[in-house]
């Protein structure tokens, strides 16, 4: 896809931890079986046409919690949205190994993948946890979830539907809320964090550093 319209406001940064060997393996190898190229409309119920629902996941990151939760799930496809290569390449890893069919990765921008092949109402739910804070004051246009970002995906989820967030991050976790009242597009708020979602490193790492975690869910009106 090269003459797609991107954000000028990349919500990710390239940067990190290098692949490790056991990353680059899994990726080449295991790309054919679970990566899915952003190339044309992909319809969810076409990826996964004998599950219950069909979910989104938005940076799985390393993929451990994403991989636990396709695991505790098996009748949900999960439809993986990462920009970062080594992520991509550890969470086929480990959805090789827990033999998992119901997981399928997208490498790009998730705007793009929004904006140019998911059909409307064809999303059960959304999952998007511990999506990058964007501290700095100048960088929040930088953040995920804005006014245009819930339209869009008020669009792509089916009537009924959901967006579940986590953040470890207290003064993100309330500008989503803001965010969410001002569009009047779902209704909903902080949830108790369900048994079923397992700690990431990376909300490890923020819990470590005294870091309070909010759960939020917000249904489509
Ligand atoms: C802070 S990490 C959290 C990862 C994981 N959910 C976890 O809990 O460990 C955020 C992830 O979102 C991904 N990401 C950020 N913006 C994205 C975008 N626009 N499209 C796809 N992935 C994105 C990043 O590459 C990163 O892996």
């Amino acid at each position: 896809m090269s003459e797609v319209e991107r954000p000028s406001n990349r919500s990710y940064t390239l940067r990190g931890a290098r692949a490790t060997p056991a990353q680059v393996a899994a990726y080449t190898s295991l790309w054919p079986s679970y990566g899915l190229s952003p190339s044309g409309i992909i319809d969810p119920r076409e990826i996964f046409p004998t599950s219950e629902a069909r979910i989104m996941e938005i940076g799985s990151g390393m993929g451990e919690a994403t991989a636990q939760i396709a695991a505790h799930f098996p009748n949900t496809g999960f439809l993986v949205i990462e920009v970062h290569k080594p992520g991509i390449g550890a969470l086929m890893n480990l959805v090789e190994k827990a033999g998992l069919k119901n997981i399928k990765v997208i490498e790009e921008d998730v705007h793009v993948v929004l904006r140019y092949c998911i059909p409307d109402q064809s999303l059960d739910a959304i999952h998007l946890y511990f999506p990058d804070p964007w501290p700095k004051v100048g960088h929040r246009k930088r953040r995920i979830i804005q006014e245009e970002f819930l339209a869009m995906i008020h669009t792509k989820i089916k009537d009924g539907g959901y967006i579940h967030i986590a953040t470890d991050w207290i003064e993100y976790a309330r500008s989503i809320q803001r965010t969410f009242t001002a569009s009047q597009l779902f209704s909903g708020g902080v949830i108790d964090r369900p048994e079923w979602r397992p700690i990431s490193k990376f909300e490890a790492q923020g819990i470590r550093k005294g870091h309070i975690v909010t759960d939020m869910k917000y249904y489509k009106k």
